[in-house]
């Protein structure tokens, strides 16, 4: 049977391409998004990628009522929740607006999720909350901490998902640490489009290298890393998608397992019955690998031939020397790893940037 899920925030970066992975492996979707950090556009690429029309609707996860029809329409196996803001800086300026739609919006979207008992969901957390890590690679159970309200509201949500797998054992709840998402697909028709100037790196590099900035300003040259500038674990958005399947198809196979135990169990004792309840589940979708910003600017250079000019400038505040993942869990757990290098992060940023230098906004 093919199995329908709820896609909240799918027009985004990597609910975008998450789609295209979903319908690939024969998942039915229904997007639900506000369109506040994307576009339309999005959705009739993606929709030309699979060859087939998706059903979107306009919404936002902090409207019950809207929502409450959505789930009254469909029956849903699961919900991917990617819908949220995600600018540690805005979110320092902004903390309510942050705490509002990322924890206020999660928490509506759980309670309509239990009145129509849709209890499988696979939430976008981020390696922001292992805040500065002691140890590296990071692991699941590292400690979390952080230091901006946008960490914290992906930290809070962690911590309400904790609490709801306490208090019923049917709640399934794949909590996916993304560390640094890159990339774009394949065919060029669809990638990251920030709205203003970009804070992240990669999406930096390709606009400087389209001519569209000057410069990159490379935040401090004195960290204790390879060639003292940041570490990070690149993975690239094509991977995250294919780990977003794995994980959905990792609760369809718990589910198939709570059906049958109870089948085999039901002459005979409960007591024996096996939990297979997932409850909350932190995984690392990471590559396992850190690059520097200057490896990540050289390799930029180097497969696209196009030149970055850079400048070293101060440490930015709220940044760490490095981070990136242990990528183990996932594997074991999900059978998911990154199959692609940072040569294809960067070949892909450049054929989506350079055949949209304006992103989705023609002119
Ligand atoms: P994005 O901004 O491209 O996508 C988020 C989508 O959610 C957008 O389409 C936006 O319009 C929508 N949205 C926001 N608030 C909404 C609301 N209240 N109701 C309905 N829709 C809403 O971001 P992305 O990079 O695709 O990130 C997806 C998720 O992954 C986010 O939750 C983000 O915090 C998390 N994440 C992203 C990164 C990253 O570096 N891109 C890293 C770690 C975690
Ligand atoms: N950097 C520069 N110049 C720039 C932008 C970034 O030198 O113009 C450096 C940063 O100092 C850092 C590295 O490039 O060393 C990566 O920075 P990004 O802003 O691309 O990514 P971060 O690791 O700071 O943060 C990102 C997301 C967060 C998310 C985190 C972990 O922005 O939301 O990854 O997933 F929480």
């Amino acid at each position: 049977m093919q199995q329908k899920i709820l896609v909240t925030g799918g027009a985004g970066y990597i609910g975008s391409h998450t789609c295209i992975a979903l319908h690939e492996a024969g998942y039915g979707i229904v997007v639900y998004d506000n369109l506040t950090n994307s576009s339309r556009e999005a959705i009739n690429r993606v929709a030309q990628l699979i060859d087939a029309p998706i059903e979107f609707i306009e919404g936002d996860v902090r409207n019950a009522e809207q929502l409450r029809e959505v789930f009254a329409a469909h029956q849903f196996f699961g919900v991917i929740h990617f819908a949220g803001l995600k600018a540690v800086g805005e979110s320092v300026a902004k903390p309510l607006m942050y705490y509002n739609n990322n924890v206020s919006g999660t928490i509506t979207l759980l309670e309509v999720m239990a009145d129509y008992k849709v209890k499988n969901l696979v939430f976008s957390s981020s390696a922001t909350v292992y805040g500065d890590p002691e140890t590296l690679p990071i692991d699941e159970s590292s400690p979390r901490s952080c230091t901006n309200p946008y960490g914290q509201s992906k930290l809070m949500v962690e911590h309400i998902l904790e609490d709801l797998a306490v208090s019923d054992d049917d709640w399934n709840l794949v909590t996916l640490r993304y560390f640094n998402p890159v990339g774009a697909h394949i065919s060029g028709q669809i990638g990251e489009d920030p709205n203003d100037t970009p804070n992240n790196l990669m999406p930096y590099i390709s606009q400087v290298a389209v001519g569209k900035l000057e410069k990159l300003s490379i935040f401090g040259n004195d960290y204790p890393t390879v060639d003292g500038t940041g570490v990070r674990d690149y993975i690239h958005v094509v991977d995250l998608a294919a780990g977003h399947v794995a994980a959905l198809q990792y609760l369809e196979q718990q589910a198939d397992l709570a059906t049958n135990d109870l089948a085999t169990n039901d002459s005979v004792t409960n007591s024996s019955a096996i939990n297979t309840s997932v409850g909350f589940l932190p995984i690392n979708l990471g590559s396992g690998k850190g690059s520097s910003v200057l490896e990540l600017v050289t390799a930029f250079s180097e497969v696209t031939a196009q030149s970055v000019p850079y400048q070293f400038a101060p440490r930015r505040a709220g940044d760490i020397a490095s981070c990136y993942a242990s990528a183990d869990k996932a594997k074991a757990l999900l059978n998911w790893q990154a199959q692609l290098s940072i040569t294809d992060m960067c070949v892909d940023t450049w054929r989506w940037q350079s055949m949209n230098p304006n992103g989705y906004c023609p002119t």
